[in-house]
């Protein structure tokens, strides 16, 4: 069994097409920064409400035409993103085929989100945190009762093999920790064996990430209790309707606030702030995830205490009202990197431009994936 959406190469297209007929009348949420295209045919169908009265007739298909299906519905695809190696425990081996990249449809990951995941960037044929990242999604599946199906150094192996396998030097590896398939029912207790996938995705922009300035706002989603807040699970729906609020005012990213009220962290990434004493100050990590890339500023931010550029840094309690009074306030995240923010709601932080903290902290992580220490690099071997 594989997922809905690799079997029915048709709904994708429509919701894309759902997406643009939104656009039109002035929903913008689902493709302003959806870099995602299908080939003319494809957008030349219906939209998603006429197709709810359209299908009428479902074919039956053999395995093969399943497969070519499939196939033929990644080939339409011309996104930014290409998918170059899958390793799934279930075939027990790597696929460099994406039509071959699909997992089971009951697999608890699936249909109940019972699955952790984490990434690592691969830069210059070297994946940067991969052990850091490891750490996090071991403690993530612990902390969700999933027992992973091989000990450590094997899907450190596995995954290495995966990025070498898909020739890649340049992009991010992601993997998954499943309970696994079995059935539909809401205990694991049936699931064979927990699974374990990873991918390697070369992202095709012309630069990225490349954030200038980015505006913020409060995000008004309920943020997740800090129990689920601290383990990297499946289970984004908060994160992703953040996002979208953010975006449908006109924003980057929301920021969540914690049960009392105080500085949190992004949907997908950390935050931290330089005060007006040029102190670097972020929030605890006990209430939300605990970010490799913000942790790994907070080492590389010791030089620039040295150099006179930082009076301080302090993992403390931040206020908000600290926050948007700040020289500085940035973004931390595997994805983003060091994201300058300039404005967080109706407030212009510091001089509303992109501050020379955050600018040097930007170049001592890009400097760290290009030549940092053999802690933080892995050679992958090709
Ligand atoms: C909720 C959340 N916070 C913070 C981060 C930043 O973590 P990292 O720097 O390890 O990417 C992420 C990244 O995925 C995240 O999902």
């Amino acid at each position: 069994m594989f997922s809905l959406q690799q079997f029915l190469p048709h709904t994708s297209s429509k919701l894309l097409d759902h997406s643009l007929s939104l656009k039109r009348h002035g929903h913008r949420r689902f493709h302003r920064h959806c870099p995602t295209t299908l080939s003319s045919s494809h957008q030349s169908g219906p939209s998603l409400c006429d197709s709810k009265t359209q299908v009428s007739r479902v074919p039956l298909l053999t395995s093969t035409q399943a497969y070519e299906k499939l196939k033929t519905f990644r080939e339409n695809i011309k996104g930014k993103q290409q998918f170059l190696a899958m390793y799934s425990s279930i075939f027990g081996g790597i696929t460099t085929d994406p039509a071959a990249m699909v997992i089971p449809m009951d697999d608890h990951m699936v249909h109940r989100g019972h699955g952790v995941f984490d990434t690592a960037a691969i830069m210059d044929g070297y994946l940067y945190e991969l052990d850091q990242h490891l750490d996090r999604f071991l403690r993530s599946a612990s902390m969700s009762k999933i027992d992973p199906p091989f000990d450590r150094g094997s899907i450190r192996r596995i995954l290495i093999q995966t990025v070498s396998a898909s020739k890649c030097r340049k992009g991010s590896l992601r993997y998954w920790l499943s309970a696994g398939p079995g059935d539909f029912q809401l205990s694991p207790s049936c699931c064979h064996r927990s699974s374990l996938y990873a991918i390697v995705i070369q992202d095709l922009s012309p630069s990225s990430p490349n954030f200038r300035g980015v505006k913020v706002v409060t995000s008004s989603i309920p943020i997740k209790h800090p129990k689920f807040a601290i383990t990297k699970s499946v289970n984004y729906l908060p994160n992703v309707l953040s996002k979208v609020e953010a975006e449908e005012a006109g924003a980057f990213v929301g920021i969540w606030l914690d049960g009392e009220g105080f500085v949190a962290e992004g949907p997908n990434m950390n935050v931290a702030f330089v005060t007006k004493d040029k102190e670097l100050i972020m929030p605890h990590f006990d209430k939300i995830l605990s970010g490799c890339t913000a942790k790994r500023v907070l080492t590389l931010a010791e030089s620039l205490l040295r150099e006179g550029k930082l009076k301080g840094i302090r993992v403390k309690t931040v206020t908000v009202e600290e926050g948007k009074q700040a020289d500085e306030m940035m973004l931390l995240g595997s994805g983003v990197l060091v994201c300058p923010v300039v404005q967080w709601d109706e407030q212009v932080i510091g001089d509303g431009k992109e501050g020379p903290i955050t600018q040097a902290l930007l170049n001592l992580i890009v400097e760290d994936m290009k030549s940092g220490p053999s802690t933080v690099r892995i050679p992958v071997p090709y």
